[in-house]
């Protein structure tokens, strides 16, 4: 995509967001040739740091956190001279005077003129402040302007339905929505924009897409790493906010939509839309029946000691936030009436992967009817991390007898290994630049996802419990999850086997 120069301001800009993710994205950006030539960044914080200090904090963060080593000294001098900083309060319209001032007078100005991109990296609670100020100093939109100033949010995009639509409605009274990019990193996985292109880029997989020949489908992300510092957020949010409501439900809408008018970002972000406004929000009773929350208790987790969640720090010792959740979701429209979603995220669990899983329906065994085993279903696995690949499960005959068996074609993305595979902050990053908004949630999106969130932690909040249910560190999570399918008559495709993680 085609840049101009820009200015990029960082709100937040001593924070970890700035220091794990925007700063080496931004490197690796410029390592591949991806920045316009003239380009500025822009740290604002409270932080009493000179230029100097800052541009020294960047360079340990790019030192600590990139995935490349070493730093390329060359680059990072280009990037160094381009670091300035602004020592502010988020809060005091006074310090967006001086940012505008700043914007204006630096030697690239006549370069980048109002081309600006406000990266908001702050804590969520300064966001509305943050845009109010930016058009108190007259830097948001003006019109008839043909330079783009552009918001970039991170998430969590409010906490429920109600401030998802109050945050939406601030933002939008400063920005107008094509000049927001609300983030859901998933999106800019490399394998989540190829659900896209591997559903709609063949014609063996698309014509089976729906209820006729798909049994159900299985989302997990599972992770292994427990709350460790992030306890003060995590017992507010717990996973049906921190992962359910964005990442999984970008992976739900994005394998459950019907093909775009067009690879635009307005097409693929209605039909997603579509997919969320078509899932009928259950009653709490059955909400209850279709969910599953629970916690991870004290255990042993890759060797380690692990404390029960209630004991981490900064967690209440009577939480009752899960660290695990599993839902089903239905969609009521044409293509997948009555055939379930099972959604499922959880922390300290046995092995770190993402994957989609579509369970095709058990054909018609008659010719095997003899045979002691069922016929296994064909299941096609998306591997969306780690060790990126698709797997196909069929079945073949067993030479030399009568007799069925599971065999597997694999594609790995390693076979790639030679091109620049950009991190999801870079390709985030970069089509914010360009102006390209596909990668990023609408605001309807959001709050359609929301509803469905919202109404599944009332079901909960309704019942009256002191704990909920404990799993072990090390597990695939808790055995009600395994119930939930088994009532069913499924089961969840096991963790990836070790084999399987080496390829080919
Ligand atoms: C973040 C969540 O949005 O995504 C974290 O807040 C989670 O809790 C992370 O660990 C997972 O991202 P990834 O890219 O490591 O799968």
């Amino acid at each position: 995509p085609k840049i101009n120069p820009t200015a990029v301001v960082i709100f937040g800009a001593t924070g970890d967001l700035t220091q794990r993710k925007i700063i080496p994205a931004l490197y690796h950006l410029r390592l591949h040739n991806r920045l316009p030539e003239h380009f500025v960044i822009i740290g604002f914080a409270r932080r009493p740091y000179g230029e100097k200090e800052f541009r020294m904090l960047l360079k340990q963060a790019l030192e600590d956190f990139s995935h490349t080593h070493p730093i390329d000294q060359e680059v990072w001098h280009w990037l160094e001279k381009n670091i300035y900083y602004l020592q502010g309060d988020l809060a005091n319209p006074e310090d967006y005077i001086k940012l505008a001032r700043l914007l204006e007078t630096l030697p690239e100005a006549k370069y980048y003129r109002a081309n600006h991109l406000f990266y908001l990296a702050t804590a969520p609670k300064y966001f509305p402040v943050v845009a109010e100020n930016l058009a108190k100093a007259g830097l948001n939109p003006q019109a008839g302007e043909l330079e783009q100033r552009r918001l970039i949010v991170e998430k969590p995009f409010g906490t429920d339905l109600n401030s998802a639509r109050e945050l939406n409605a601030i933002l939008q009274k400063y920005f107008p929505e094509k000049s927001i990019y609300r983030i859901d990193h998933y999106l800019g996985k490399e394998t989540v924009q190829n659900l896209l292109y591997f559903r709609f880029g063949n014609s063996i997989f698309e014509p089976l897409w729906d209820r006729k020949y798909i049994d159900h489908i299985q989302i997990t992300v599972a992770e292994t790493q427990t709350i460790g510092s992030r306890g003060e957020y995590y017992d507010a949010a717990g996973a049906s906010r921190d992962m359910l409501q964005n990442h999984l439900m970008q992976l739900f809408s994005l394998i459950a939509m019907e093909p775009p008018a067009s690879l635009e970002a307005e097409s693929i972000r209605d039909e997603k839309v579509k997919v969320l406004k078509s899932v009928p929000i259950p009653s709490a009773e059955e909400w209850i029946h279709n969910s599953v929350r629970a916690q991870y208790g004290p255990g042993i987790l890759g060797g380690k000691t692990v404390k029960a969640y209630r004991e981490e720090d900064k967690v209440s010792r009577k939480s009752l936030t899960e660290t695990y959740v599993c839902v089903k979701l239905e969609v009521d429209n044409w293509r997948w009436s009555g055939v379930p979603f099972y959604l499922r995220t959880g922390k300290a669990l046995a092995k770190q992967f993402s994957e989609i899983c579509i369970v095709f329906n058990r054909p018609p065994c008659v010719l095997f009817a003899n045979s002691t085993k069922k016929v296994a279903r064909n299941w096609l696995k998306i591997r969306i991390q780690p060790n990126e690949g698709i797997h196909l499960l069929f079945n073949t005959k067993v030479p030399n007898q009568p007799a069925l068996e599971e065999a597997k074609m694999d594609f790995y993305y390693r076979k790639y290994g030679g091109h620049y595979f950009p991190e999801a902050y870079e390709r985030l990053l970069l089509d914010a630049l360009a102006g390209e908004s596909t990668l990023f949630t609408r605001s309807d999106e959001v709050e359609y996802a929301w509803k469905i969130i919202d109404a599944l932690r009332n079901a909960w909040n309704e019942e009256d419990c002191d704990a909920i249910p404990l799993y072990a560190p090390g597990s695939m999570g808790p055995v009600e999850a395994d119930e939930l399918l088994r009532r069913d008559g499924r089961y969840w495709g096991p963790p990836p086997k070790e084999e399987e993680d080496i390829g080919n």
